[in-house]
């Protein structure tokens, strides 16, 4: 696959191996327009079919995340392009489709549409330099890819009520107290640490490793009642696989364990 506004690679070693999106429009802040929101989905579903791929990493520039989606394309829009079209579900949503892991690695402006974008991934490793923010409303318009459900849920209503309302950025710091993100790191160890800790679940159990993806997800999107039994299910069905036997002899073996992928 040859792509325009994003860039791929393989890093890591090991049997299986992370996928590395870099976003790539620098001159537009990353910007996310169509064209590159089509690319990332095609890249993101290449890589979840591979099975030398664990894990997923996206990431953009020193300077941005991604600035938002692209006003210049938005600017155009009615209603007919953005119902009509399916405007942000048509493609931005590919990402809630992928089973495994995707880290989300964010240095400087991680703004609108971007920041929505960091929260879909299934953590995000931050930068000192991150800044966070939705800003639509200073367009006249609303978050409109799951900002303002997300954040809520992430960060507590009064803070995402704050940001949405007013379009208040918060830095590294204050999104990891508020929950935002998971860590935050010199920005010169950004790609290092990410790239650890998806090397970290690239030797895990694939398959235990996707059902503790949906699991968590689960606790976003249902009741209690309904995520604990899910739960339960995939932890029951755990015990038929190859690898809850490797795993579990490995720890009372002291050894490393060596699994199967199945
Ligand atoms: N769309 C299109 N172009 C963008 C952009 C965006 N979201 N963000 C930045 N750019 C462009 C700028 O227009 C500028 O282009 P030119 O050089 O051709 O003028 C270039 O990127 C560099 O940007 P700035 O000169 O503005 O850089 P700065 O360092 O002075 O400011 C910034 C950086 C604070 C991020 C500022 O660019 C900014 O406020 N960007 C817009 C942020 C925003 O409003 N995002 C929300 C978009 S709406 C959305 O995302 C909807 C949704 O929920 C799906």
């Amino acid at each position: 696959m040859s792509f325009e506004n994003i860039l791929i690679e393989t890093r890591g070693e090991g049997e299986r191996k992370t996928g590395l999106i870099t976003l790539n429009r620098p001159k537009q802040l990353n910007a996310l327009n169509d064209a590159l929101m089509d690319e990332l989905g095609a890249a993101l579903k290449a890589y979840d079919a591979d099975a030398g791929i664990g894990c997923i990493v996206i990431t953009g520039s020193e300077k941005a995340f991604a600035a938002g989606a692209d006003i210049t394309a938005m600017a155009k829009f009615d209603f007919n392009d953005t119902y009509g079209g399916d405007f942000i579900t048509r493609n931005w949503e590919t990402i809630r489709s992928i089973r495994k892991p995707v880290i989300g690695a964010v240095a400087g402006f991680a703004l609108g549409g971007g920041c929505e974008l960091a929260m879909m991934c299934d953590f995000i490793i931050a930068a000192d330099t991150a800044k966070f923010g939705q800003p639509e409303i200073k367009l006249g318009i609303i978050p409109g890819a799951g900002g303002t459900q997300r954040l809520p849920r992430a960060v507590g209503k009064a803070k995402a009520m704050d940001m949405v309302l007013t379009s208040r950025t918060i830095d590294a710091a204050e999104a990891e107290r508020a929950g935002l993100v998971s860590r935050v790191v010199p920005f010169a160890e950004l790609m290092t640490v990410t790239l650890a800790a998806a090397q970290t679940i690239n030797e895990l159990s694939g398959p235990s490793v996707m059902m503790a993806k949906e699991s968590v997800n689960r606790s976003f999107e249902g009741t209690l009642a309904d995520g604990i039994m899910f739960e339960r299910r995939m932890f029951h069905s755990l015990f038929a696989t190859a690898d809850q036997k490797e795993g579990m002899d490995a720890f009372l073996n002291k050894r490393k364990p060596a699994f199967k992928q199945r």
